[in-house]
């Protein structure tokens, strides 16, 4: 099966020893993105769906050979994220058009999460807002940043779904929104704080705070955090 090529770049969000592998939904061919085997829990997902799931396998599959593991795509584990392959700790993120996936070894990451959410009109911020972030997130964003409602809405899931995915395979239990609290987002450095409300196993206990980064790129917000061991 051939993985080329790889045009698109989508802004970095991650330290430079993590591998990261961005592409549009429609640069994967056809037969290649066929050859994929479907999941049985998608094979009743719509085209855009199974084909996001593709494209992001393929994504994963050149960020691993990136760092030297040839031949791999992950399985999806029971808990509904991507299975690594032994030794390695990755993430993969679909928005609209864009796909990427990140990856790196497991002995210098202990995890790694990265999202993409699209800018939404303010209507659509509201609600989402009204279940994954709390006021007190969203105007310390807008007044950090000088940057719109939608925007800061947008930033704050992107970040909590980056926490979600970095520290749920290591946690082994689901999370809601406001068990952490997005904050001290910086637009000199780009970075975020997770403050984890609550104790989500013994070596991830309340106050813990953990930093990520972020982008906002046209109508798109990434953000990503990787924990080194
Ligand atoms: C799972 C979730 C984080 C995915 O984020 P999203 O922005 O909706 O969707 P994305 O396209 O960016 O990511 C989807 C990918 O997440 C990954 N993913 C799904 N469940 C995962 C898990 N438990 N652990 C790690 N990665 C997971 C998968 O790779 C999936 O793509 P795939 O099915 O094609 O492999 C989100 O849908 C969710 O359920 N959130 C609720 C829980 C939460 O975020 N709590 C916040 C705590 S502060």
């Amino acid at each position: 099966m051939s993985l080329e090529p790889f045009v698109m770049s989508l802004p970095r969000v991650l330290p430079a020893w993590v591998s990261q592998v961005s592409m549009y939904l429609e640069e994967l061919d056809d037969a290649t993105a066929n050859a994929i085997a479907l999941p049985s829990a998608y094979l009743m997902a719509t085209p855009e769906r199974q084909r996001a799931y593709r494209v992001g396998r393929v994504c994963a599959s050149r960020a691993l050979e990136q760092i030297g593991v040839r031949g791999a795509m992950p399985a999806v584990h029971e808990n509904g994220g991507p299975a690594w392959p032994n030794g390695t700790v990755g993430s993969i993120t679909h928005a609209m058009s864009l796909v990427a996936a990140a990856v790196a070894a497991r002995r210098q990451c202990c995890g790694l999460g990265i999202d993409i959410e699209p800018i939404t009109s303010l209507e659509k911020a509201h609600s989402l807002a009204s279940r994954g972030a709390t006021t007190g997130e969203v105007f310390g964003v807008m007044e950090n940043l000088q940057v719109d409602y939608a925007t800061a809405v947008a930033l704050i899931l992107a970040a909590k779904h980056s926490l979600y995915k970095c520290l749920h395979p290591q946690v082994g239990r689901s999370f809601s929104y406001l068990d952490a609290s997005i904050e001290n987002v910086q637009g000199s450095t780009a970075r975020f704080r997770a403050r984890l409300k609550v104790m989500l196993s013994p070596a991830w206990v309340g106050g813990t705070i953990v930093t990520g980064q972020f982008d906002i790129a046209g109508d798109f917000v990434h953000t990503g955090i990787a924990i080194p061991c």
